[in-house]
């Protein structure tokens, strides 16, 4: 997987990122990549090295679904790779008439946050805890000068180069947290954190090291998990949360904007606020896990712990 890299390293010596920073994003890559302890990573292994040559005669990444098109698909073995890669929890893709139906039905964030977002044609993009690069290629749409993902999921990584073997996106995911980012890496016009922030212990610190990887004037578009409330509200569960183990702090919308205006930012914008529903997340045959509808009460009023709904908002910021 490696190799793959190659084209994004020699972008990046274009668009004036240091050696250093470069060997040091090399090094990390190579060290997460190198010996993969996964159990289930030569299953993985197998379904992308046996994908099929294909003729792509159309790559479109402005629909719902992203979708690839070509001449003498061999559709069989397309599936069985493909599901070789399960499971899929973000897309949906359209891979030559292979319609990946993924457990989030990730289009309708898009199409709720799209119209707001700030510019990102000819803008350097970082997304953090990107997952297998859905929002990626519905940046590509938006022309921009760099795309890059980080996501520590080493299935995530594998479904995106899945993907990128036939959309040539020039996009890539680096196998990093954010935390594994060189310090100060302020390259990035335009920063994503979706779906991050309530997994990390240290929400200041998520926020702190966001503002170090963005330009002075740049944006962080911020999605997570809140509760209802003012300045003074904030959840922390007991244990699990809609039985996700790993999730730590939900603020309100206000607690999150004084969070963002004590770390570096200024001009906090909410363009969104949702209510995650059982049509948005739910169990596919490409996902067949549980998934939110089982994770709530029986009368869907509250989470299965008692705790409120999901809801999510995503704010704009501008890094001052
Ligand atoms: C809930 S998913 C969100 C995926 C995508 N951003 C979205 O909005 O649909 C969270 C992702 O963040 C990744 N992640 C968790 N901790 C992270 C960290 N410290 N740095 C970067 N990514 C992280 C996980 O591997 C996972 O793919």
């Amino acid at each position: 997987m490696l190799a793959l890299y190659k084209p994004f390293w020699k972008k990046l010596q274009e668009l004036d990122f240091s050696e250093k920073e470069i060997s040091g994003l090399q090094r990390l890559t190579q060290d997460k990549l190198r010996n993969p302890k996964q159990g289930d990573y030569p299953r993985w292994r197998e379904a992308l090295r046996s994908l099929p040559e294909v003729e792509v005669s159309a790559v479109d990444y402005s629909c719902h679904a992203i979708r690839c098109e070509g001449k003498n698909v061999e559709h069989g073995l397309i599936d069985s790779c493909y599901k070789g890669l399960m499971p899929w929890r973000k897309g949906p893709f359209d891979m030559f008439g292979c319609f990946i139906d993924s457990e989030w039905q990730s289009w309708m964030k898009w199409n709720r946050i799209q119209q707001k977002l700030p510019a990102l044609e000819n803008k350097l993009i970082l997304d953090v805890g990107c997952g297998n690069g859905y929002y990626l290629f519905r940046m590509k749409a938006h022309k921009p000068l760099l795309l890059m993902g980080i996501d520590p999921g080493l299935l995530q990584i594998m479904q995106f180069w899945s993907v990128e073997k036939y959309t040539k996106s020039a996009a890539a995911i680096l196998p990093l947290t954010l935390e594994n980012l060189p310090t100060k890496l302020c390259h990035f016009d335009v920063v994503f954190s979706m779906g991050v922030l309530y997994h990390r212990k240290s929400p200041i610190h998520h926020i702190m090291e966001l503002a170090d990887t963005i330009k002075q004037g740049g944006h962080l578009v911020l999605e997570t998990l809140v509760v209802e409330g003012d300045e003074m509200t904030c959840l922390l569960p007991q244990g699990r949360y809609a039985q996700m183990r790993n999730v730590w702090f939900l603020p309100s919308v206000a607690m999150l904007r004084v969070m963002l205006e004590r770390n570096g930012f200024t001009g906090v914008e909410c363009i969104d606020v949702t209510q995650t529903t059982t049509k948005e997340q739910r169990s596919t045959k490409w996902m067949k896990f549980h998934s939110l509808t089982n994770f709530l009460n029986q009368d869907k009023t509250k989470t299965i712990e008692g705790y409120a709904l999901p809801l999510r908002v995503t704010l704009i910021a501008t890094k001052k």
